[in-house]
């Protein structure tokens, strides 16, 4: 074992010089759409192969639910999203199990292939690197927003459209452009992933608030009260570890907090790299650099 837990994957040498990659991840519905469900839950599930550098080959599905409550139909619905989603990836489906459960809950075991000398960590950022971000911030609200009926699925339709894009070709730009480190946000929001990529380091991220983009009508929800719990965890948890400079609002401190499904990669590379990152055509937003430190986010109000 070469990269074990605490990464977005784990990562297993073979006799042959080759490394298989290994995740799980299993989600409750964010939209209500099952096809769209299982698609979301499919691009998330993939997503930490991709913040690895790897190329997913196979995957195992898994669904708990309630069969008194739940129609096959569903179920099916699910399971096609999910196909689609496997297929545009290039994935196959091996099988996979379900359990009961009172709550609907789906995701994937996902498998593939890495190549050992171009491995994406968490960890690796030098001084002077930026710090760029390839999808905007807000799913968590939204999300929440549309279970609690202030908004319909076609008012978040950008954050549906964030979540079903796959991180693939992020990744592959990430690779190409000699990026340094990279992590996909999800559930610990943005200041908790980028601070899994400094903790313990000896470089610090300065994140400038107003670089870091935003989906439509988030603020909004925000001022709604649509904010899921999590992003209040979150940010308890990294509050001690971040220092702001300037004044940051507890909305903006949430929003930073906001725990994604299917989030963007954060990668840091050498300005040099730069260039070839564009030539890839991936949207990317430069949200921060990277400075000498001790292991903290400076979050530039
Ligand atoms: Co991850
Ligand atoms: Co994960």
């Amino acid at each position: 074992m070469i990269v074990g837990p605490g990464d977005d994957a784990g990562v297993y040498l073979l006799s042959c010089g080759q490394a298989i990659v290994e995740t799980v991840d299993i989600i409750t519905p964010v939209v209500n759409d099952p096809f769209l469900f299982g698609s979301i839950s499919t691009a998330n599930s993939l997503s930490d192969i991709y913040a690895m550098g790897g190329k997913p080959l196979t995957a195992l599905a898994l669904v708990g639910f309630s069969s008194c409550d739940f129609e096959p139909d569903v179920i099916k619905k699910i399971l096609k999203g999910a196909i689609n989603t496997l297929n545009e990836a290039g994935v196959f489906l091996m099988g996979g199990h379900s359990f009961e459960d009172p709550e609907l809950k789906f995701g994937l075991s996902v498998a593939g292939t890495l190549d050992r000398n171009r491995i994406l960590r968490q960890k690796g950022s030098n001084p002077g690197d930026v710090l760029i971000l390839t999808k905007p911030i807000g799913i968590g609200i939204l999300t929440t927003a549309l279970k609690a009926g202030k908004l319909s699925e076609d008012d978040i339709r950008e954050a549906v459209e964030c979540m079903l894009k796959l991180n693939d070709s992020a990744a592959g730009a990430a690779l190409k452009s000699g990026a340094t480190s990279a992590t996909d946000v999800t559930g610990f929001g943005l200041l908790g992933h980028a601070y899994n990529m400094v903790r313990d380091s000896s470089v610090n991220f300065i994140i400038s608030r107003k670089d870091v983009p935003v989906l439509p009508a988030t603020r909004e929800m925000i001022d709604e009260g649509m904010v899921p719990q999590g992003a209040y965890n979150n940010f308890r948890f990294v509050e001690r570890k971040i220092e702001i400079t300037g004044d940051l609002s507890e909305e903006e401190r949430l929003l930073l907090s906001d725990p994604q499904t299917s989030g963007g990669l954060l990668i840091t590379l050498p300005q040099s790299g730069l260039n070839e990152f564009r030539k890839s055509g991936v949207p990317f937003y430069i949200i921060g650099r990277v400075g000498k430190g001790t292991g903290k986010i400076i979050v530039r109000a």
